[in-house]
């Protein structure tokens, strides 16, 4: 089970790595005038989204559910993985958000603003905060 826990967090912390890079790489893209700029951005987020987020997020995902999966009876009957397991599907919603910028952004149609992708940038960091303080304190 620490085996698991380990991994879990440690797919967990990647998959944030790219939770809060690939959102500052749309700041700056957006803002970028010339051409070489934009596609050195383009291959930066496709490889950052594709080769580390997506399987990071699997990982998490995997390591998770086994986990929840060994003592399903404690787990889904405690308010705090309730809470936790909404805010992780708000961040998986958040991933694929990030998957429609990219795709955008890939082609030159994106109609998003850089001031809007700073704000877009700062939410999971709240989901962040929220997840490690119910998983750890547990407070209901
Ligand atoms: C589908 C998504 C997820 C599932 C099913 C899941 C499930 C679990 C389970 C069952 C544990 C073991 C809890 C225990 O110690 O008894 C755990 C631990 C943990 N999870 Fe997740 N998790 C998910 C996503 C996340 C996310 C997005 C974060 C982000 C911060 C996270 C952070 C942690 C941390 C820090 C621990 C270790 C807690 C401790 O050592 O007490 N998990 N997770």
């Amino acid at each position: 089970m620490l085996w698991l826990k380990a991994l879990h967090v440690i797919a967990v912390v990647c998959w944030f790595a790219g939770l809060f890079y690939l959102p500052r790489l749309f700041v700056y893209h957006a803002q970028t005038e010339d051409t070489a700029g934009r596609e050195r951005f383009k291959i930066m987020e496709r490889k950052l989204y594709r080769g580390i987020m997506w399987p990071s997020l699997i990982m998490t995902v995997i390591f998770g559910v086994t986990m929840l999966g060994l003592n399903p009876h404690y787990y889904l009957t405690q308010g705090w993985m309730h809470a936790k397991l909404a805010l992780a599907g708000l961040l998986i919603v958040y991933h694929l958000f990030c998957g429609h910028y990219l795709k955008a952004l890939q082609q030159d149609r994106n109609l998003k603003s850089h001031v809007f992708f700073r704000v877009f940038n700062e939410l999971p960091v709240l989901a962040l905060i929220a997840i490690v303080i119910l998983v750890i304190v547990r407070p209901f």
